[in-house]
């Protein structure tokens, strides 16, 4: 330390000096530690020694208080990941001081001195006790052996850095956890936090309160967390989780120091992992966890209504006000909402006025532990509830439930969601639609017509879904009818005992059978189904509903006891995968690629666009395109995303082969729609113009992953350089162009950006011009190529893939 510090006092004294200039001095001081006698205050910071974070006096947003923060020095903007007085602001910092205390901790002194926060170490009476700031953005104090005696990474804010560990001390019982900011404006600790689940599982869970748990990670495995794909290896992190005699831990590193993270719950309760996107100069999410908003546990508050499918994710109740409007604004709803008007029966001096009412809410989530009354009538329920000025809702379902207290985890639903019911919110009558003022009477009227064509409304919408569901399942019958069922011992007989395997996916091994009128079938044995017979005929019978020529035909299926198998037409001329990568086979010429391709996206077009609900594939890639003996090709295996359920965890384990294929939105928590499949499709097209595999080229010797490469050739223009070798320039200019294009389209890092896959025929029917595509950048990102990024900026400008220029 002395030898460090000694050219920069000679400097200040230089300065001293000739200057007399205080401003440069303290820039002169600028280290990366603290030791004894020196502080931090006013606009003075320190940064680490390879100047990638800084440490000083900050003010959040519109606050008027200071705090000690870190931050990014390399990122504008003053990303803030750990605060020192969270919870003790200080107004003025000019005379406010941080520094080492003569018992060798780290303090900091408001104006009139007073400690306000101390990082409360072993005491340390040293001479050469320091505080350093490493260049992990880890804050730690050293005492004279050189012992680190305290780090900032043992009391994380609201944010999980890389090398900062979570967990429990198995020998104090204390735990480690990340607690939310109160909001954006205060680092006030608030209600949110992510822990080591304290029921002692190996398990993260996230918690509302200290007490309600909202979300859990799924259990270490022993490889990753259950729940969480981000964890699982093929990503940038590395997550470990260990478990000794002192602690119960996991950390976190990066497998590439230039990749910036960090892992954060936020004031509205939602778990996120950033990453900084140097290209846009952005934070972007990996992963944010609840997926489903309103799942965050009282997000809106109380009395406050979740509403997944509103832009207003959250609103109050009728009768009710958000409590703190200034928090409302930064969409931090939790302080929820009150009453505008109170009720009769807790204001004993407005007796006299009408009584208190209750408004009838349908299609609500019932808020959880309610108090069961055996009363015998939807009336007494009513009843008993009025009578107790504390109730503000009663329930009358299969029983009598009253609420008393604050209402939480309102949620409206929407058909198909299951747990529904009607709630009576308890209102005061002057509040209610329909009491005596006319201006009041004019709006509810007003309401009312409203009210009532939306009565009428759904009437209609049911009546019709009615007629609609009925017709479908008259259909079903009779497709089932054409579907044949056969027994387990058929299929024996057909696949002479599953001898000729023709092939094994995610879902289970496929086997080669005829059947008596001599026609060759492709018999699937299903592994990991978990539905029901029932739930599997319908399913079935709803997929051999779906017919097209690009499109692999199911004939029949076998449900027994737990074995589920389906049988397909059979498919002659394989897989496309055996065709491109297979160096024994003939080179597919580009005229039948291009056929290839049509088929693909016509077949995938009427999945997503012509069926009656609309079927992502999910798991698009060569191998599950089959080619008949004219070549014309077939997709296969769609729906199977259908019949395993919506875990979408496991369709993510079944699927961690094909990694490459998959959209960001698998992995950063974002919904799931069709684009999902545009963006495999994408990938896909880049193997049918090359070859190759994406994961397997000579062209730019190994080093990165295929697509990034091949998106910059084709952004640059540069196309036939793309080209499969075999086919020796023998393309269409104007086909290749346009699927090279479409190409790119459809891996761009938002789903919004990607075409659909009814566009993509119109482009390649020639019906439809498409534009230059900008470079796709997450992807390069994500697979670790970050050479191209720097100097060659996409055009963040959105242009319309149909664009006619
Ligand atoms: C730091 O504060 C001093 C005086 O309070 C001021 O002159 C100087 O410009 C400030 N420096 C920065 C970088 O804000
Ligand atoms: C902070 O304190 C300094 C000196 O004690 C004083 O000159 C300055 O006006 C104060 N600033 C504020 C904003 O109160
Ligand atoms: C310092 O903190 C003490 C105790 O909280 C408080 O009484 C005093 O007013 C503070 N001084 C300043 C200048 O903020
Ligand atoms: C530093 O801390 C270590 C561990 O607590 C202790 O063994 C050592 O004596 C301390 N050194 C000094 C100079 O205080
Ligand atoms: C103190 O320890 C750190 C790492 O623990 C090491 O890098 C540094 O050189 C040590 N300093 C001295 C003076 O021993
Ligand atoms: C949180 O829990 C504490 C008791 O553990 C309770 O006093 C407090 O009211 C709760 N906060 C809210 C917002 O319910
Ligand atoms: C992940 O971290 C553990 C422990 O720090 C280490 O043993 C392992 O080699 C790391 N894995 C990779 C892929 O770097
Ligand atoms: C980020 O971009 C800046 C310039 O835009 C460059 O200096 C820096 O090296 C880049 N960082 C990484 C990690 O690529
Ligand atoms: C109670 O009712 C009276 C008369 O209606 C009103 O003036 C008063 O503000 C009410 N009190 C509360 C706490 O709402
Ligand atoms: C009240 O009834 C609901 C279902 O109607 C049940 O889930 C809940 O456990 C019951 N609560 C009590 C306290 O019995
Ligand atoms: C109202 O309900 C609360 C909560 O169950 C209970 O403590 C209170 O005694 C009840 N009041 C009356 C008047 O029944």
């Amino acid at each position: 330390m002395d030898t460090e510090m000694r050219p920069c006092s000679s400097l200040s004294i230089f300065l001293l000096f000739f200057l007399f200039s205080s401003p440069n001095i303290q820039h002169c001081l600028a280290t990366d530690s603290i030791s004894l006698g020196q502080s931090v205050s006013g606009n003075r910071t320190i940064v680490s020694k390879g100047g990638n974070f800084e440490l000083g006096f900050f003010t959040p947003g519109n606050s008027r208080n200071y705090y000690i923060g870190i931050w990014y020095k390399t990122i504008p903007g003053q990303t803030v990941f750990w605060v020192a007085n969270r919870a003790t602001p200080i107004s003025n910092t000019s005379s406010a001081e941080f520094k080492i205390s003569e018992d060798g901790k780290l303090v900091l002194l408001n104006g009139s001195k007073i400690p306000v926060w101390s990082s409360n170490s072993t005491p340390s009476t040293s001479e050469s006790t320091v505080a350093v700031l490493l260049d992990t953005g880890n804050l730690v104090i050293r005492n004279g052996s050189n012992t680190t005696i305290w780090q900032s990474f043992d009391h994380p804010t609201d944010t999980w850095m890389p090398g900062g560990w979570l967990g429990v001390n198995k020998i104090t019982g204390e735990y480690q956890s990340i607690t939310s900011w109160e909001n954006p404006d205060n680092p006030a600790p608030g209600l949110f936090a992510e822990s080591m689940d304290p029921d002692g599982s190996n398990q993260f869970v996230l918690l509302w309160n200290g007490s309600e748990v909202y979300w859990s990670s799924g259990l270490w495995n022993g490889q990753y967390f259950t729940e969480v794909p981000t964890t699982a290896e093929s990503t940038p992190f590395n997550f470990t989780f260990h478990d000794n005699n002192q602690r119960k831990y996991a950390m976190y590193t990066i497998l590439d120091s230039s990749f910036i993270t960090r892992c954060v719950i936020d004031s509205s309760g939602l778990l996120k992992q950033w990453y900084w996107l140097n290209s846009s100069q952005e934070w972007q999410t990996v992963f944010t966890q609840p997926v489903a908003q309103c799942d965050v546990y009282s997000l809106c508050g109380a009395f406050g209504i979740c509403d997944q499918k509103s832009s207003n994710i959250c609103r109050c109740s009728y009768g009710f006000e958000p409590a703190s409007m200034k928090e409302w604004e930064f969409n931090v709803w939790n302080s929820g909402c009150v009453r505008k008007t109170s009720l009769r029966c807790s204001n004993k001096s407005s007796a006299g006025g009408e009584g208190d009412r209750f408004l009838e809410m349908t299609n609500m989530r019932l808020p959880a532990s309610p108090q069961n009354l055996t009363v015998g009538s939807a009336e007494d329920c009513e009843q008993a509830c009025l009578n107790n000025c504390s109730c503000n809702a009663y329930a009358y379902v299969s029983g009598c439930s009253i609420w008393t207290g604050d209402l939480r985890n309102l949620q409206r639903l929407y058909d198909g969601d299951s747990g529904a019911g009607t709630l009576h919110l308890r209102l005061a009558a002057s509040d209610f639609p329909g009491s005596s003022s006319s201006h009041k009477f004019a709006i509810d009227l007003t309401l009312s017509v409203i009210g009532g064509v939306l009565v009428i409304l759904c009437v209609l919408v049911g009546l019709i879904w009615t007629f609609r569901r009925r017709k479908q399942i008259r259909m079903a019958r009779k497709i089932e009818g054409s579907l044949i069922q056969f027994t387990y011992g058929d299929l024996q007989r057909v696949t002479k005992n599953f001898s000729e395997k023709l092939g094994g996916g995610g879902f289970g091994s496929v086997f080669k059978g005829t059947l008596i009128d001599s026609s060759e079938v492709a018999v699937k044995k299903l592994e990991g189904l978990r539905q029901g017979e029932k739930q599997f005929r319908t399913e079935v019978s709803t997929l051999a509903a779906i017919q097209h020529v690009n499109l692999v035909r199911l004939r029949g299926f076998c449900s027994k006891g737990s074995e589920r198998l389906l049988v397909y037409e059979y498919m002659s001329g394989g897989s496309l995968d055996s065709h491109l990568f297979q160096n024994n086979s003939t080179v597919l010429d580009w005229k039948m690629r291009y056929q290839i391709i049509l088929g693909i996206a016509r077949g995938l077009a009427y999945l997503h666009e012509k069926c009656r609900e609309c079927i992502i594939h999910c798991d698009i890639k060569p191998d599950n395109i089959l080619l008949d003996k004219d070549f014309c090709a077939k997709v296969a295996d769609f729906g199977m995303a259908k019949l395993i359920g919506r875990d979408f965890s496991r369709v993510l384990t079944t699927m961690r082969g094909t990694i490459g294929y998959l959209a960001p939105e698998w992995i950063s928590g974002l919904p799931i729609t069709s684009k999902v499949d545009a963006y495999s499709f994408g990938m896909m097209l880049f193997e049918l113009i090359s070859g190759n595999r994406n994961t397997m080229h000579p062209e730019d010797g190994n080093k990165s992953f295929y697509p990034s490469w091949a998106a910059k050739r084709i952004t640059e223009g540069d196309i036939f350089s793309l080209l499969d070798r075999r086919l020796n320039g023998a393309a269409d200019i104007e086909e290749l162009t346009r699927v090279c294009r479409v190409a790119c389209w459809c891996i761009q890092d938002s789903e919004g950006h990607r075409p659909t896959m009814g566009q993509v025929v119109q482009i390649l029917e020639g019906a439809l011009e498409v534009s230059m595509p900008p470079l796709p950048t997450a992807l390069q990102l994500l697979t670790g190529d970050h050479s191209q990024i720097g100097n060659q900026l996409p055009s963040t400008e959105y242009k319309d893939p149909l664009d006619q220029s």
